[in-house]
């Protein structure tokens, strides 16, 4: 028995250090990729604030046109500032070794980011950065502490601050508890707006995460639908084999 249970802790420990990373609660990006509109504007947005760091290096203009219901000539005027033919990566122009000069780090390729963190996580991440003249670029972020990537949103969003709870722990030690943001200050938008803008941006990672996600749902209906005509022709089918049986 005492082993049966030292398995099942060994099986779970995992879920305990997975829980224990995350101390910020998330909030729910709640985006949807039925949303042409959102898409699009969340490129535009992408295009604008995020390019000039962070590279789509999976992701090629003319597909992006394609999935987003964009003319070519909407393409050009309205994305394809640092490309000159809608074959091309959405790379950047940047060289690694000048980013890592002025951040200390390379921002990473975002194409598979929404993957790999989820979209919950870059929708909050978006939303928590707050001043902290600590820091070198001034802001620093509860999800991602000690963040090297100023708040480049901060013209729609305002600068807001964080407060935290301190304490001590049951040995003495202190402690500092992240307890809430105070309105922001400076930006062009209500929380409300910005949180819309943030939305589409992380509807349009999610989809350059994985651009097949909306074709796979039409195919998927597809499938299941001539799954169902097929149930009928087999079903007959079968009563016609086993007539003579019965
Ligand atoms: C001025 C350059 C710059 C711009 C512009 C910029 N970022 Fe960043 N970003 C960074 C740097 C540097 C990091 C690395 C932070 C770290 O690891 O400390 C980063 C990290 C990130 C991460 C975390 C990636 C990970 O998995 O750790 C996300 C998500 C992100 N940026 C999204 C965006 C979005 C969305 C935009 C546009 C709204 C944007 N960034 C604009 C510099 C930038």
């Amino acid at each position: 028995m005492k082993r049966i249970i030292a398995c099942l802790l060994l099986a779970l420990a995992p879920l305990g250090a997975m829980a224990a990373s995350a101390d910020v609660e998330l909030d729910r990006a709640r985006n949807n990729l039925a949303n042409t509109a959102s898409l699009q504007r969340g490129a535009k947005y992408f295009v604008n604030y995020c390019l000039g760091c962070h590279s789509l290096q999976y992701v090629r203009y003319n597909r992006l046109a394609e999935d987003l219901l964009l003319t070519e000539q909407q393409l050009a005027e309205n994305l394809m500032f640092t490309a000159d033919k809608p074959t091309e990566m959405m790379t950047i122009a940047m060289r690694p070794e000048d980013a890592e000069r002025w951040f200390g780090v390379t921002p990473p390729d975002l194409s598979l980011t929404a993957r790999a963190r989820g979209a919950d996580w870059i929708y909050t991440y978006l939303r928590s950065f707050y001043v902290d003249k600590s820091r070198p670029i001034g802001v620093n972020n509860t999800v991602l502490p000690n963040a090297s990537m100023p708040h480049v949103l901060a013209p729609l969003q305002g600068y807001q601050k964080a407060t935290f709870e301190e304490g001590v722990d049951a040995d003495g030690n202190p402690t500092r508890h992240f307890s809430g943001f105070t309105e922001p200050e400076g930006g062009a938008m209500s929380p409300e707006e910005y949180d819309e803008v943030v939305r589409d941006i992380v509807n349009f990672m999610v989809y350059v995460a994985e651009p097949v996600q909306l074709r796979r749902q039409e195919i998927g209906m597809g499938v299941l639908a001539f799954l169902m005509v097929l149930f009928v022709f087999a079903y007959f089918l079968k009563r016609e084999y086993w007539r003579d049986v019965h």
